[in-house]
């Protein structure tokens, strides 16, 4: 099995932005958590990261062609971007399955983050338990 762990702008400065709402856990430390719970469940799992919505896009482009399962935490394209929404859904319109994270809770912060225009097409949505979120949504797909 294998699952591809998709992250948004921003998303590399973890661990020194906004720590009292993403934590202190730095980028770095995220993908290595993820990929020790990926080789306990052995599932083949690359996490990438991105500030740039054709290169994330080009990944999901990706997740289609090689059937793969997706984490998608979106960051700001989750509250905007259609680009991204309509390439997310080739993967779950594909067959596969898509799991939108976020670190934090969304819907507990200003309203323009309410909104998720990728939650419409997503398998399921997990939100607010920090690199929690990841690891439940590895279990999840694992299951
Ligand atoms: C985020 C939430 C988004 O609103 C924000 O733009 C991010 C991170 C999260 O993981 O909590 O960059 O996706």
């Amino acid at each position: 099995m294998s699952v591809l762990v998709l992250n948004g702008p921003n998303l590399s400065r973890l661990g020194s932005r906004e720590p009292d709402i993403y934590g202190t856990l730095s980028y770095v430390d995220l993908v290595k958590k993820v990929e020790q719970l990926a080789n306990q469940f052995e599932i083949d799992c690359e996490v990438r990261q991105t500030d740039d919505e054709a290169e994330l896009i080009g990944w999901l482009h990706e997740a289609v062609d090689e059937k793969q399962d997706v984490i998608l935490n979106p960051a700001a394209f989750t509250h905007y971007s259609y680009a991204v929404r309509d390439a997310a859904s080739l993967v779950t319109k594909g067959g596969n399955r898509l799991i939108e994270v976020h670190l934090s809770n969304p819907h507990a912060r200003e309203e323009f983050r309410h909104t998720s225009v990728i939650s419409g097409i997503a398998t399921g949505v997990i939100a607010g338990f920090g690199i929690n979120s990841y690891l439940a949504a590895l279990r999840l797909l694992s299951a």
